[in-house]
C-alpha cells in the first residue's frame, strides 16, 4: 500500500530534525510518501520514505513571488507531489482549472501527482457527491493523454471526515471508490480523512483502497507505527 504523510503547516526546524529521526525507526513492508512543509524539503534524508511536496506552482518559472517551481522540486528529488487539497481549494481559492495546470507541470518534470477530490457535508447531503467528484476528477485531468492520467495517485479525502475524527462507512467508501474506479481504472486510489490507528481496522475491511493520505496521524509517529502493523495483518 501507499502511505502518504501529509504534515500541512506543521513542525519548526529543530521539530523536523527530531520527526525524522522517528520515522527513521519505522519498518514496513508500505511504500511512504513524506509530504513536509516546503522549507523541510532540502532537509529530508530518510531512505525508508520517498519525498514529496504539499503544492507547487502552476507556473513553469519566473516572476511569482513565493511559488516553487517544479523543475525547482525536481532539483531536490521530489517524486512527488499533492494537488488539488481541500485546504488550498478553500483557502486558496485553487480551481480546477490552476490544479489542472499544476498537474501537467509536475508530469513534465515527471513527478507523480497525487490528486485530492472530496465532497462537502452539504453535497453529500444533497447526494451530489459523485457529480462533483467527477466533475472535479475530468477538470483536473483535461487534455491529458490515457498515459498521462495512468500515472496520477488519486486521494479521495471526503471534506467533511478531514480532522473531524468522522469517517464514511465502509459501504459509502466502496461506493465511491467504486465510480472512481470505473472512470480512472489504471490508477491507485488513497483514502484520506480521520485515519488513525482505531479505525483503520474498519478502513482496512475495504478492498479497492489501495493506500492512506494521513494528516494528524502523520505528525504522531507512536500512533503511525501502530497503524502501519495494523495493516500488515
Ligand atoms: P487528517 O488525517 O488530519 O484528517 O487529514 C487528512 C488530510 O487532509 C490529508 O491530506
Amino acid at each position: 500500500m501507499i502511505i502518504a504523510l501529509n504534515n500541512k503547516c506543521n513542525l519548526d526546524k529543530e521539530e523536523f530534525i527530531n520527526y525524522q529521526q522517528e520515522l527513521a525507526n519505522i519498518r514496513t513492508n508500505h511504500q511512504l510518501i513524506l509530504c513536509p512543509s516546503s522549507l523541510h524539503i532540502a532537509n529530508f534524508n530518510l531512505v525508508n520514505c520517498d519525498l514529496g511536496s504539499q503544492n507547487v506552482s502552476k507556473e513553469e518559472t519566473g516572476a511569482h513571488t513565493g511559488e516553487i517551481s517544479a523543475s525547482q522540486l525536481k532539483s531536490f528529488l521530489v517524486k512527488y507531489c499533492i494537488v488539488g487539497h481541500s485546504e488550498r481549494r478553500q483557502e486558496l481559492k485553487e480551481t480546477s482549472q490552476d490544479i489542472n495546470q499544476k498537474i501537467k507541470q509536475l508530469l513534465k518534470y515527471e513527478i507523480i501527482p497525487i490528486l485530492c477530490i472530496g465532497e462537502t457535508e452539504s453535497e453529500r447531503e444533497l447526494e451530489k457527491t459523485m457529480p462533483v467528484l467527477e466533475e472535479e476528477l475530468l477538470l483536473a485531468t483535461k487534455d491529458l493523454t490515457k498515459e498521462q492520467k495512468d500515472k496520477i495517485i488519486i486521494a479521495y479525502e471526503p471534506i467533511w471526515s478531514i480532522g473531524t475524527g468522522k469517517i464514511p462507512t465502509i459501504e459509502q467508501i466502496e461506493e465511491v471508490f467504486t465510480k472512481i474506479k470505473s472512470i480512472f481504472p489504471d490508477n491507485k486510489v488513497l483514502y484520506g480523512g480521520s485515519a488513525n490507528e482505531k479505525n483503520i481496522d474498519t478502513l482496512h475491511k475495504c478492498q479497492k483502497i489501495d493506500g492512506y493520505l494521513l494528516g494528524g496521524l502523520s505528525l504522531k509517529v507512536s500512533e503511525l507505527k501502530i497503524f502501519l502493523k495494523k495493516l500488515e495483518n
